[in-house]
């Protein structure tokens, strides 16, 4: 381990919450959530997500960023062998850093891949695009991941806008967006409430869909989805929040500052859920419409409802921003751990990690046109990656970065970075980190297996 003190970091708290949000304010919440609520039933299910994240997710965020903030590095590896030394428990504990780092590199190529989608959106968005077409805009997707030159080009358009953000830093590179993209995501965001509620008159049917429950919709996978969704959305189990944490220099505790990413990660997903259900209801579309739901029946939408053409547009730039500022964490940490591990510079690391996950999500691109028929563990190569990351090598991750910070941390060190004090706050939390977590990660694991 090499230990590099780097005279970059966030310049305030703010600027760490900001970037941390980021990270988790996603495709998660635009792209999936909604429609993994949909599916499941709505309100009840989002009563279930809702306890996975504060009882699961939450620990295991706070987790992440203590042994970020403690550790004498930058990288998870790093800095989980270090911790383990000083503390006098075996250094492989490193090896849950490096599986972070794998899962980051596979979650990255075909996340990004989705993410490209959402440039070519907004421009098909301000055409109108799906009103031009006979099919609408089932056709228009089709016609795009039929289109194998297509998606490539976008899929790389957005590898080097990820690369030429990470390639500036974290203060001047990462900061510098977030402090532009997240309150303009916010803005946007409310703006599009608001045309649901004025343009549409199905607020209100919106609103029970998503918090009046219907427990009889709820099925035990129901609960391993909800868990799912919890990691996924919060952006746990890679170790991107350790990074982010490790840059964060100020003594104060941490434990506040977790729960402030959570609840604007989780208010975003509920008024995504508000922005969009209303548009859904308005056209007659079923909510339980899939992964189609913001690229298929929201097009469609648009082109039906008065100023459809700019709102979508607006629609897509907030999947844009919010897309972009979650592979920014993901490819600083692959540099994090790139640059430690193996000393490289940051360009280099940008470079060739970049290259390296931009081919695996052009297969991932192929996989819906020209490579279509190669299949492993019977799914196609996009579906193999989300799968795999999501549902296996994330919860894994996520469970030893909690059962780290609850087994191996000392009760002191953990009090000192959470700054809760030595009471039943501290208690409560080793007690999920220990415990919770790690009985919920097995549920996932479980639910995947017995698919
Ligand atoms: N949380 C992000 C989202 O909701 C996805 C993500 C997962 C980002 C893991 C970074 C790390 O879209």
């Amino acid at each position: 381990m090499q230990t590099t003190p780097t005279a970059d970091g966030w310049s305030s708290r703010l600027g760490f919450v900001l970037a941390a949000a980021g990270s988790a304010v996603g495709l998660g919440n635009l792209w999936r959530f909604p429609y993994v609520a949909g599916e499941n039933g709505g309100a009840a299910f989002v009563l279930i997500y809702l306890a996975c994240i504060a009882l699961i997710g939450l620990p295991i965020l706070a987790s992440e960023v203590a042994i970020g903030r403690r550790g004498a590095c930058h990288d998870p590896i790093g800095a989980l062998t270090s911790l383990s030394r000083a503390a006098g428990a075996s250094p492989r504990w490193g090896l849950v850093g490096l599986l972070g780092g794998t899962s980051a590199f596979f979650f990255l190529s075909f996340y990004n891949v989705v993410a490209g989608w959402s440039l070519v959106y907004v421009w098909y968005a301000l055409r109108g695009t799906a009103a031009s077409v006979p099919g609408g805009a089932t056709e228009v997707f089709a016609g795009l991941t039929g289109n194998a030159p297509l998606m490539v080009a976008l899929h790389l358009a957005f590898v080097v806008l990820t690369g030429a953000i990470v390639l500036g830093g974290v203060r001047d590179g990462i900061e510098r967006s977030v402090r532009v993209m997240m309150p303009a995501l916010l803005l946007i965001l409310l703006g599009l409430i608001a045309y649901g509620v004025i343009e549409t008159g199905e607020f209100g049917r919106a609103a029970r869909f998503l918090f009046a429950p219907d427990f009889s919709r709820l099925t035990l996978k129901s609960l391993a989805e909800a868990l799912g969704q919890a990691f996924f959305t919060l952006s746990v189990g890679v170790g991107g929040m350790l990074v982010y944490g490790s840059f964060l220099q100020e003594s104060g505790g941490i434990a506040r500052t977790a729960i402030s990413v959570a609840a604007i990660d989780t208010a975003v997903a509920l008024l995504a859920g508000l922005a969009i259900f209303p548009i859904v209801f308005a056209t007659g579309i079923e909510p339980s419409a899939g992964p189609g739901l913001i690229f298929v029946s929201l097009p469609n939408a648009f082109v039906a409802l008065p100023g459809g053409q700019w709102v979508g547009a607006l629609f897509f730039v907030l999947v844009v921003f919010a897309a972009l500022t979650s592979t920014i964490s993901l490819l600083e940490l692959l540099v994090e751990l790139l640059r430690e591990q193996l000393g490289w510079s940051r360009w280099q690391a940008v470079s060739r990690a970049s290259a390296g996950y931009a081919l695996v999500g052009i297969a991932a691109a192929l996989s819906f046109n020209v490579w279509s028929d190669v299949r492993l563990f019977e799914r196609g190569i996009f579906d193999l990656l989300v799968d795999l990351t999501s549902n296996i090598m994330l919860p894994l991750g996520g469970a030893g970065f909690a059962l780290f910070a609850g087994w191996v941390m000392s009760r002191d060190s953990l009090a000192a970075e959470l700054g809760v004090g030595e009471g039943w706050r501290l208690s409560a939390f080793r007690m999920l980190a220990r415990v919770v977590a790690p009985i919920g990660v097995f549920i996932i694991l479980l639910a995947a297996l017995l698919q």
